[in-house]
């Protein structure tokens, strides 16, 4: 007994930021970050807040799987970057699209969050507590980032991705690995000053061993082979780590879905919001196996495979 995911939607800011754009403010390039970490450009919330961001794609999640607000029972929103602390984003969410019945709050999973807001999902659906849940990941990097830091502000962009959860008595699959922590990106000094510092290396080197490690984990907890898996969807960090992570676990590098080039690493909207590019373009068909990967700040990471 798990929940299947009936609707998909996403929110992208409308100010794009091109890599020359940011050459203009700041000493880099647009060969420089293209070429470590495949990002063309990004787009950024100068109007929109984390939770105008997630009401949109949660609306549009509603809509595409024709679920009525007020059967939503569930808000769980993976934001690292919320307005304000209270109300949560997914208060705000809950407000935004009418779900009247619906109980909400945030998860903090820093760019493993949609994947652990998805489990956490999983687990209230498996336990008969709810039945139909909405999950959201949204995130504005572009106000968490010191933009005098070169080597981080360039990496991440700002948007939402939404994914609508319904109980399913027959769904085979929902296999899922774990969560862990350290700490070596971390956001310092007094609450509102806050800004993001990174060991750049440390966290690639983290991200290109946990990648394959959890894509055999979850292969093995299932009993099927990677050559079984018609997706990959990993967090959109760096095309480096997607394919240093490919190499190492020796799968084709077209069953991992990439769009990092226009979005950057969006933290823990990337995924949701490439799941419904994905549906969108018609890349996902009912019985395929699908396994999402999500890593970063914590450091974190966490995955999940299931069937769409
Ligand atoms: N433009 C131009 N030069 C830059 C730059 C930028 N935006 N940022 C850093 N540099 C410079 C550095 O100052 C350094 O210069 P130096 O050699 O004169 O000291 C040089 O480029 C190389 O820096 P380095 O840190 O060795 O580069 P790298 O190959 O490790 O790439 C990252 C840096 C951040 C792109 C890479 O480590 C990475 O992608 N890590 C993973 C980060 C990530 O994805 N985090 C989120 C996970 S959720």
């Amino acid at each position: 007994m798990i929940g299947r995911v009936c609707g998909t939607g996403s929110y992208l800011p409308i100010r794009t930021v091109s890599n020359d754009e940011l050459s203009h403010v700041m000493e880099t390039s647009d060969e420089w970050i293209r070429e470590r970490t495949g990002i063309r450009f990004r787009h950024v919330a100068l109007e929109e807040t984390t939770s105008d961001m997630a009401a949109e794609a949660a609306a549009r999640a509603l809509k595409n799987g024709e679920v009525n607000a007020d059967e939503i029972e569930l808000i769980l929103t993976a934001t690292s970057s919320s307005d304000v602390i209270y109300p949560s984003a997914a208060c705000i969410v809950q407000k935004r699209i009418g779900a009247q019945n619906a109980l909400a709050f945030d998860l903090n999973g820093a760019c493993s969050g949609f994947v652990i807001a998805f489990n956490t999902a999983q687990a209230y659906i498996r336990a008969g507590i709810y039945k139909t849940i909405l999950v959201v990941g949204a995130e504005s990097m572009s106000r968490l980032v010191d933009w005098s830091d070169r080597s981080t502000s360039v990496l991440f962009g700002d948007g939402a991705g939404a994914a609508v959860f319904e109980l399913c008595k027959d769904a085979p699959y929902e296999h899922v690995v774990g969560v862990r922590g350290d700490t070596l990106i971390r956001v310092g000094g007094p609450c509102r000053e806050q800004r993001m510092t990174m060991d750049g290396q440390a966290v690639f080197r983290f991200a290109v061993t946990t990648i394959p490690q959890c894509v055999n984990e979850l292969c093995q907890k299932a009993g099927v082979t990677p050559d079984d898996v018609d997706w990959v969807i990993c967090h959109q960090a760096n095309v480096r780590i997607l394919d240093a992570s490919i190499r190492r676990l020796g799968m084709p590098a077209e069953k991992f879905y990439r769009n990092l080039d226009r979005y950057a690493n969006t933290s823990a909207a990337s995924i949701p919001l490439a799941l419904d590019e994905m549906r969108e373009k018609g890349l996902l068909q009912s019985g395929q196996r699908i396994i999402l990967v999500g890593f970063g700040g914590g450091l974190t990471w966490a995955g999940v495979m299931m069937e769409v």
